[in-house]
């Protein structure tokens, strides 16, 4: 494995080469025909289907019935899905634009004042343009920010942006929301898989659960059929929880074999299972690859919050899902040993859950 000190080359701001106005991308960034987003592949039938819209409004109704369906919906999402954009989820509408926006204001504040935020590979804390450490691997359009929200011991705000003025009381405020769904999320999906209440927020750490934000930015480009603004992968974490732009669609999610447009609904949040829920549900939920296309009219932004277990937990099959029929999956791993991985390789389907077959 190659070290994890420093890139393996020259960091260049996707950003700048939008800017540059250059009328070619970079052979960097061309993905193989294989990889490439099928502009003109798109049937009638894909146009139509899309992940499915859950009203959490009455996940904790004390209306039995109420309840119960609310679980059922989600616990469909989780199985044939693995994705469900979330309306009524209790974080405050002005809120999430207010992070969303002081985050596009982050991004287009000037390229020396970003450059304080520089990151390296070691914690990937910071302003970042890559993911891997792999020399001369593709690249793809786009930057982020990376930054730790839990533990508190990792939580370092002099690593948060300083400017806008407000990102970080607005990044405090926004992560305590998200959070506190999650654990509600958690729960249901728990009930939904026959377990404890919870028996999956115990499994992540109980109050010590690991958290992360990535705020992605998709600058314009001259020939968005040729790349990716992110590569298919899956999340390695827990849960995810994907704030959209609010008027550019580009993520998408791979269904049998397809790869459908999110229509992204306002003031939804899009939610995701990632690996470790589908270590410890011993796959009856799995990790969706996902990616994201980029356009050459608008740039995007979005926020990925990522709902982790405590980084030096096993995390393994629950026993309650394994059984002679269907025995355990997965071999046990720590999430810090598990997402080396991905910080080494970069994005790369679902290669990784699936190298963790314990047979
Ligand atoms: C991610 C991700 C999707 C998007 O950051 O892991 O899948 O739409 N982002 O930006
Ligand atoms: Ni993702």
């Amino acid at each position: 494995m190659s070290d994890l000190k420093s890139w393996p080359e020259p960091v260049v701001r996707v950003q700048s080469l939008s800017e540059s106005g250059l009328r070619a991308i970079p052979k960097r960034y061309v993905k193989p025909p294989s990889d490439r987003p099928a502009f003109t592949n798109k049937t009638e039938n894909q146009q139509h289907v899309d992940i499915p819209v859950i009203d959490l409004k009455n996940l904790f109704s004390k209306d039995p019935t109420l309840h119960e369906e609310t679980l059922g919906f989600i616990s469909t999402a989780c199985k044939e899905w693995g994705f469900f954009q979330a309306v009524n989820h209790g974080v405050s509408h002005e809120l999430m634009e207010r992070t969303r926006e002081v985050w596009r204001q982050f991004f287009n504040m000037p390229l020396e004042l970003k450059q304080e935020y520089a990151n390296s590979p070691t914690t990937y804390e910071g302003y970042g343009s890559r993911l891997g450490v792999q020399k001369g691997a593709s690249l793809d359009w786009s930057d982020y920010f990376f930054l730790h929200y839990l533990p508190v011991s990792l939580r370092n705000q002099s690593k948060w942006p300083s400017h806008p003025s407000s990102c970080r009381e607005l990044l405090s405020e926004y992560g305590a929301e998200v959070v506190k769904l999650g654990g509600r999320l958690l729960k249901a999906m728990s009930t939904n898989l026959g377990l404890k209440e919870d028996y999956l927020q115990n499994a992540f750490g109980g109050e010590d659960i690991g958290a992360c934000l990535r705020v992605n930015f998709y600058p314009k480009c001259p020939q968005p059929d040729l790349t990716l603004g992110l590569s298919s992968h899956s999340d390695p974490g827990g849960m995810t929880f994907l704030l959209p732009d609010h008027d550019v669609a580009g993520l998408q999610v791979r269904k049998n074999g397809n790869w459908l447009t999110v229509n992204p609904i306002p003031n939804a949040f899009i939610v995701n299972v990632g690996d470790q829920i589908q270590v410890l549900s011993n796959m009856i939920y799995k990790s969706v690859e996902h990616r994201v296309i980029v356009n050459s009219v608008k740039d995007r932004v979005s926020l990925a919050f990522f709902y982790n277990p405590k980084s030096d937990l096993l995390i393994e099959p629950a026993k309650e899902l394994v059984s002679e029929d269907r025995p355990a999956l997965y071999t046990p791993m720590t999430f810090d040993e598990y997402r080396l991985y991905i910080r080494t390789k970069g994005p790369s389907g679902k290669s990784q859950v699936e190298s963790l077959g314990s047979t």
